[in-house]
């Protein structure tokens, strides 16, 4: 099972951006706990971080036909980004939406996803705990779905 975590913009800047929402732990630490989680569980995890829309969606375009499943947080892109969500549909790879924060205690443009009708799951509000829960949500996901 290879997977691909994909962070959006902004989100290079944890530990140091916004603690009270988003916390101290620093990308590279989230993504070295997730990587660790995977390798014990058999799984393969590439992790990609950018700023750029196009080149999440170049990312996304990569992927098809190598990657089982996406893990997302699109930051501020979840909620403005059709052409993301196009790209995520058009990949038909199965993917679960996470936020640090809890989107929907916050303003009310954070309320709307134009990712969330098509993922496998969303989860939102736990911290770095997000990408934890949302890797196992994913790998559960993909070891029911393709043994059956
Ligand atoms: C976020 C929530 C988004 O609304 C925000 O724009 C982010 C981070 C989160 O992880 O809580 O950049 O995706």
């Amino acid at each position: 099972m290879n997977l691909l975590l994909i962070n959006g913009p902004n989100l290079n800047l944890l530990g140091q951006r916004e603690p009270s929402f988003y916390g101290t732990t620093t990308l590279v630490d989230i993504e070295q706990q997730l990587r660790a989680k995977a390798e014990a569980e058999g799984v393969s995890l590439d992790c990609f971080q950018s700023n750029f829309e196009g080149a999440l969606i170049d990312r996304i375009q990569e992927s098809m036909g190598v990657v089982s499943g996406i893990l997302i947080n699109a930051g501020a892109f979840t909620h403005t980004s059709i052409a993301l969500r196009d790209a995520l549909l058009g990949s038909a790879i199965p993917y679960v939406e996470l936020h640090l924060s809890n989107t929907y205690s916050r303003e009310p443009f954070r309320q709307n996803s134009y990712l969330a009708d098509h993922a496998v799951g969303v989860i939102t509000g736990f911290g770095a705990f997000s990408y934890l829960l949302a890797l196992d949500g994913l790998m559960a996901y993909l070891r029911r779905t393709q043994s059956a």
